[in-house]
């Protein structure tokens, strides 16, 4: 059993995520490695000639000298780190340095980069940096259609001036990187050659050294061992952006056999940073646009984050999700309160108060028929109990006479009702009242 639930830790589950990700998840092309090491390479990128877009997306991947392999950027010693599909680059870019003995001489190595004309280097995520006591630093280079230059000065006098963590000048300046950068040199100047600065500096193994790099930066924090410690270091993180050649949307669609954008479901925009036109997958699609059949439905009802329906009460469909409430409930079914709730509505009410009705109307009539029968049995009881047998046979007696008399006088009055020989009778208050005699002819009629 043990055994077994080891299977399957090892080999079972690590086979369903590597399908999960294989079939879910295609980045890039058929047949195309989407990796290389630790990076994750999704079209338009490609390692070989037939899995990029172009010629400018192709990714060095270097597995004969290094293990893990590591990706280059063309075939250039900038390393990249990771690509995304909403258009960024992670590389590493050389630092460039200006150090100064005190015998005089100096060690001076500043990089220029200049990188492929779909790249542009990221103005959000970027800062153009300087450390150093005694510095200066310009970066200058193209924008897409004009030249810039820009920079600021570091100056410090002592240890005690530097504060951990703030790049404001003393130690460390910062300054931001325009739009649309493609091409740039560093340059790094010093006041005075660090001739003047404080001794005590020499004592922590200062060198009297400046650097200046473009550096993304959250990777990067200012501390004053840098003023040393970057002696060692050649390259920080960068981050570029990336978009497919030089036209605008409207005029890449207009020719379908060289628009990069494959997906059904995805979309064209313009880039914030840079020209040419990126494409993104719809809302309720994740994948990959550059690729036909690359944006795929999200299955919103798979992840609570992504629906507030309440549990069960989620429908996944093309492109969005609903939230459905079961038969006879109503509602929105969503968790913030408009949930569903049974209905009320006009037809359940009167199927019940019919319902309730039939069933009153039953009950009276049995009701009604159980007291009438109560009645006959208890007016026959009563009957046999009071004599009725004999009070019938009185009365029967005295009917007999009654018609006899009645008979002979054909007419009379009984109990205040004035009798007729066909059985009317005429409420009569008082016979002298009427002043008639019993054989009036008021009758004949
Ligand atoms: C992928 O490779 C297999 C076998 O090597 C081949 O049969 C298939 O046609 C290839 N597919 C594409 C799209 O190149
Ligand atoms: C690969 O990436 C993981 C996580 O991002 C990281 O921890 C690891 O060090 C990376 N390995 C290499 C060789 O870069
Ligand atoms: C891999 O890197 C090494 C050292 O940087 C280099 O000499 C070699 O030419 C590279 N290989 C490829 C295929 O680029
Ligand atoms: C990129 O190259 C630099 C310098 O060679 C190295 O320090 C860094 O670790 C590399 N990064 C990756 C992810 O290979
Ligand atoms: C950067 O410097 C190099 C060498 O000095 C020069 O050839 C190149 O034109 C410069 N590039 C820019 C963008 O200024
Ligand atoms: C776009 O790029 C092509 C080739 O790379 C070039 O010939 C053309 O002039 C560029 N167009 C614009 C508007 O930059
Ligand atoms: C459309 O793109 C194809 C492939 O890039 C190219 O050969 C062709 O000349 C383009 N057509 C027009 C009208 O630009
Ligand atoms: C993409 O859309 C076209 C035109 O609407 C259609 O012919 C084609 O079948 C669709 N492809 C997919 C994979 O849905
Ligand atoms: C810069 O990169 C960040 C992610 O690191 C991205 O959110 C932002 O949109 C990018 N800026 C531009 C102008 O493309």
């Amino acid at each position: 059993m043990a055994k077994g639930l080891h299977f399957l830790k090892t080999h079972f589950i690590p086979a369903i995520l590597l399908l999960f990700f294989s079939i879910s998840i295609s980045i890039a092309k058929p047949n195309c490695t989407d990796r290389c090491g630790n990076v994750s390479i999704p079209f338009p990128f490609g390692t070989t000639k037939d899995c990029y877009l172009h010629r400018s997306f192709f990714v060095n991947c270097n597995d004969t000298h290094y293990d893990p392999p590591k990706a280059f950027l063309g075939n250039s010693a900038i390393n990249i780190t990771s690509i995304s599909l909403e258009g960024q680059l992670q590389v590493w870019q050389f630092i460039a340095k200006d150090c100064y003995s005190l015998d005089g001489s100096r060690y001076y190595i500043v990089p220029w980069i200049e990188i492929p004309r779909y790249l542009t280097v990221n103005n959000t995520a970027n800062k153009f940096t300087v450390v150093g006591c005694d510095t200066r630093g310009f970066v200058s280079g193209n924008r897409v259609d004009r030249k810039y230059q820009t920079g600021c000065s570091s100056l410090c006098t002592s240890e005690d001036d530097l504060d951990k963590g703030s790049c404001s000048g003393v130690g460390c300046c910062q300054t931001s990187i325009p739009k649309d950068v493609w091409r740039f040199n560093i340059t790094l100047e010093s006041f005075n050659q660090y001739k003047n600065y404080d001794n005590r500096m020499n004592k922590w193994d200062f060198n009297s050294c400046s650097y200046a790099f473009v550096v993304e930066e959250t990777s990067f924090t200012f501390s004053p061992r840098n003023l040393y410690g970057l002696r060692n270091v050649k390259k920080l993180p960068m981050v570029l952006d990336w978009a497919i050649g030089n036209e605008t949307c409207e005029s890449a669609k207009k020719n379908l056999s060289s628009y990069a954008c494959l997906s059904n479901n995805s979309e064209c925009r313009k880039p914030d940073n840079g020209h040419g036109y990126r494409c993104y997958c719809l809302k309720g699609y994740r994948g990959n646009p550059y690729l036909v059949d690359g944006c795929e439905d999200i299955d919103e009802c798979k992840d609570p984050s992504l629906n507030d329906c309440e549990k069960d009460r989620c429908v996944d469909i093309e492109g969005s999700f609903q939230c459905v409430c079961p038969k006879g409930y109503q509602g929105e079914g969503k968790t913030d309160g408009r949930g569903c709730v049974r209905i009320r509505g006009e037809s359940l009410t009167l199927k019940f108060v019919a319902g309730v009705s039939v069933l009153l109307l039953a009950f009276c009539l049995f009701y009604l028929e159980l007291s009438r029968r109560k009645l006959v049995k208890m007016k026959q009881k009563f009957f046999l109990q009071n004599g009725g047998l004999l009070l019938q046979e009185q009365l029967t007696r005295r009917e007999r006479n009654r018609s006899t008399l009645c008979n002979r006088k054909e007419y009379g009055f009984q109990n205040g009702l004035f009798l007729s020989k066909s059985g009317r009778t005429w409420p009569v208050k008082n016979s002298q009242e009427l002043g008639i005699s019993a054989h009036s002819s008021l009758i004949a009629g």
